[in-house]
């Protein structure tokens, strides 16, 4: 079933509303993102980063790890919105698109805004093609 856009509307705000908890004092770069479940929870996270700069948590890998310790291991991703508000384009870094996989169909969306402020709307297998998979 496609995301309406009330839906993506609604994940957006809760994503940038999460971005303004950014834990950022090195990048300045405030992100949120925000999942929607398949049972329809959303649950959102930000970027807390750290002064051992390879120890940054992005703030999917943040919304993500949230959404698995309120409802345990099974959750299943229909959509993901990442925004940030520093005016910026924002895509879902090589890392991030990874653990999204984990929880994600080929299907999933993924909602981002491009250097124009649009939204790009696209999907898990366009931005991770013939990604690592251990469990089929
Ligand atoms: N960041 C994210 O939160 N998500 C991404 O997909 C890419 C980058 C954060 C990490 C760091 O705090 C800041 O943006 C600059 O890289």
């Amino acid at each position: 079933m496609p995301i309406s856009e009330a839906e993506v509307a609604t994940l957006q705000q809760r994503a940038s509303e999460a971005a303004r908890n950014s834990y950022s004092p090195y990048s300045h770069f405030r992100v949120g993102a925000a999942v929607l479940l398949q049972d329809g929870a959303i649950v959102a996270g930000t970027n807390v980063e750290n002064a051992s700069y390879r120890l940054t948590c992005c703030a999917e890998q943040a919304a993500i790890a949230a959404a698995v310790t309120l409802y345990g291991p099974r959750i299943r991703i229909r959509a993901i919105a990442i925004a940030n508000l520093n005016g910026a384009d924002c895509m879902p870094c090589g890392a991030c698109r990874q653990t999204i996989l984990e929880f994600s169909t080929p299907e999933t969306a993924v909602f981002y805004p491009n250097e124009f402020g649009e939204t790009v709307s696209t999907t898990l297998a366009a931005l991770l093609p013939d990604a690592f998979r251990l469990i089929p």
